[in-house]
């Protein structure tokens, strides 16, 4: 897509739709239609003679947030069709609002085949944020309303996004235009390269796959990147990894991807990622019925691989490191069994009740080998628990941790990025569920709160890190298309991620 900086009267600029925005409450005492000077409604309004104002009232648009009205000029003004969305009450107006507004208008642009798009930011006192963060907002909400996962169809049945040009009207100075468009495109390419690799089958994302992509975008953009097999694994004495590993036929890797800022960082910041790239349960196989959605549970891994490929550009003042355990999770004869006992790498031994809470035992080794590089933060995301659905349903991410300081920064960052996120309590009196066994550690606690009982788990591998645990198992996959978030894999925890480390 191409980003024009245009300083023009949109009334007189070309496209196929212009764009203009309304809040509630749109009317003045004597029912006239109170449209934004600063946004060009107003002139629009008046270079189609009044006919907005007049549908406004007639049709009732009320201008709430998801409210459309599509409008052919007939060749009256340089734009083909004005498009009215609803900004909702002024004083909820978000960041997030404009998100939502940009990821509705990607489908109803590709809907009418429209190829440009024109709209007006400009600073004024009638909204409460700053342009830059709303063009930000409302590129990445574009972007991410564009995505769309078609590589396996018919080549003819695949057809990209219609848009092509997005003219930006403002008296703003260029950098910062281009700035904010900037975070916008390389924070929603993090989100659907995140999005694309979860949403790839297991037969075609191995952990080799994995392993390659990361090593790709390391290259290509200047990052370290250290890739170990099987052996290195061994002799880093992963055996907690390596149990889960060791049903499948596809090799395991462990990814560890660095990126550091140039002037010495004062924080480092490490980000664990599960990569369970098929879980079918193991020996304790889940039942069939949406077991393909399982070849998602490397989505924590993806998100990882996201982040590190925007952090790349957007060069935040913090050094991160990315610690990826990848493998598949297969019930074979060669398969762990429940009853088993594994040592992990920092000794601790697991009794595996059940071969299913798999993601814990391998994100054991690789939390304790990053608590090993001695980070101030670890932040790990996974694809965790089924029961995190449960308890706070599919739009929230479930966050715990051992730090409310860290915790409430990303809660606030994820806020900033329209991905809501709630916390469940690290609650101790639990922890004599997962030990209670014949081993230091059994995999499954004894609380109906299952989303709890695994990162308590998780806890005893960050050696007192400041340490923050994201539960995407609700959140990974969406089953019905929502204004920026199309059906299937989501991405999440990239945004929020990337929102807190560029927060420094
Ligand atoms: N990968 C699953 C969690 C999951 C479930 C992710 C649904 C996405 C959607 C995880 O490995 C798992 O199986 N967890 C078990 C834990 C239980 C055995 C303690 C679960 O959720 O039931
Ligand atoms: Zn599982
Ligand atoms: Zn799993």
């Amino acid at each position: 897509m191409k980003f024009n900086i245009i300083k023009k009267d949109i009334a007189t600029v070309k496209a196929d739709i212009a764009l203009i925005g309304i809040y509630e409450e749109n009317q003045d005492n004597n029912h006239k239609v109170k449209f934004l000077t600063e946004d060009g409604g107003a002139s629009l309004d008046k270079a189609l003679k009044g006919e907005l104002s007049k549908l406004i009232l007639q049709e009732e648009f009320k201008g709430s947030v998801g409210d459309e009205k599509l409008v052919f000029t007939s060749g009256r003004i340089s734009a083909k069709h004005v498009l009215i969305v609803g900004f909702g009450k002024k004083e909820d107006f978000s960041a997030e609002t404009l998100r939502r507004i940009g990821g509705n208008a990607s489908k109803l642009v590709n809907e009418i085949k429209a190829k440009s798009l024109a709209l007006v930011f400009q600073d004024s006192p009638i909204h409460k944020i700053s342009t830059a963060i709303r063009l930000q907002s409302f590129v990445e909400g574009l972007i991410l309303g564009s995505y769309k996962f078609d590589k396996y169809k018919d080549k003819e049945k695949q057809e990209g996004h219609t848009l092509t040009d997005l003219n930006i009207i403002t008296y703003k100075q260029q950098s910062i235009c281009n700035a904010a468009i900037k975070k916008a495109v390389l924070i929603a390419n993090a989100t659907n390269l995140a999005r694309d690799m979860g949403n790839t089958p297991s037969i075609d994302m191995t952990p080799t796959e994995i392993a390659k992509i990361a090593k790709n975008i390391a290259s290509k953009k200047g990052l370290s990147c250290n890739v170990m097999g099987l052996s290195k694994i061994k002799s880093e004495k992963m055996n907690a990894f390596l149990s889960i590993a060791k049903g499948s036929s596809e090799p395991p890797v462990f990814i560890h991807m660095q990126y550091k800022p140039k002037t010495k960082a004062k924080t480092k910041v490490a980000l664990v990622g599960k990569g369970i790239t098929f879980d079918s349960g193991g020996i304790s196989l889940k039942p069939p019925k949406g077991m393909e959605d399982m070849k998602d549970d490397m989505c924590g891994a993806a998100a990882v691989i996201g982040i590190m490929q925007a952090v790349a550009e957007l060069k935040p003042p913090v050094a991160v490191d990315a610690f990826i355990p990848a493998c598949e999770n297969m019930p074979s004869g060669s398969a762990i069994k429940p009853g088993d006992i594994v040592k992990a790498r920092n000794k601790k031994t697991i009794e595996i009740i059940s071969t299913d809470a798999e993601g814990r035992v391998i994100l054991a080794d690789a939390l304790s080998y990053a608590a090993a590089t001695k980070p101030d933060y670890i932040i790990d995301i996974a694809t965790l628990t089924g029961h995190c659905a449960y308890a706070i349903g599919e739009r929230y991410i479930g966050i715990l941790g051992n730090n409310q300081e860290l915790i409430d920064k990303i809660i606030g960052r994820g806020k900033d990025s329209g991905e809501k996120m709630w916390q469940l309590p690290l609650e101790q009196e639990y922890k004599k569920g997962i030990t209670k066994g014949i081993a230091d550690l059994r995999n499954t606690g004894s609380t109906k709160a299952g989303t709890i009982d695994g990162a308590l788990f998780l806890e005893e591998f960050v050696d007192k890190i400041k340490w923050a645990h994201l539960d995407i198992a609700s959140v990974s996959i969406c089953s019905e298309s929502h204004s920026y978030t199309p059906k299937g894999c989501t991405g999440a925890g990239v945004r929020s991620l990337l929102y807190f480390l560029m927060n420094f």
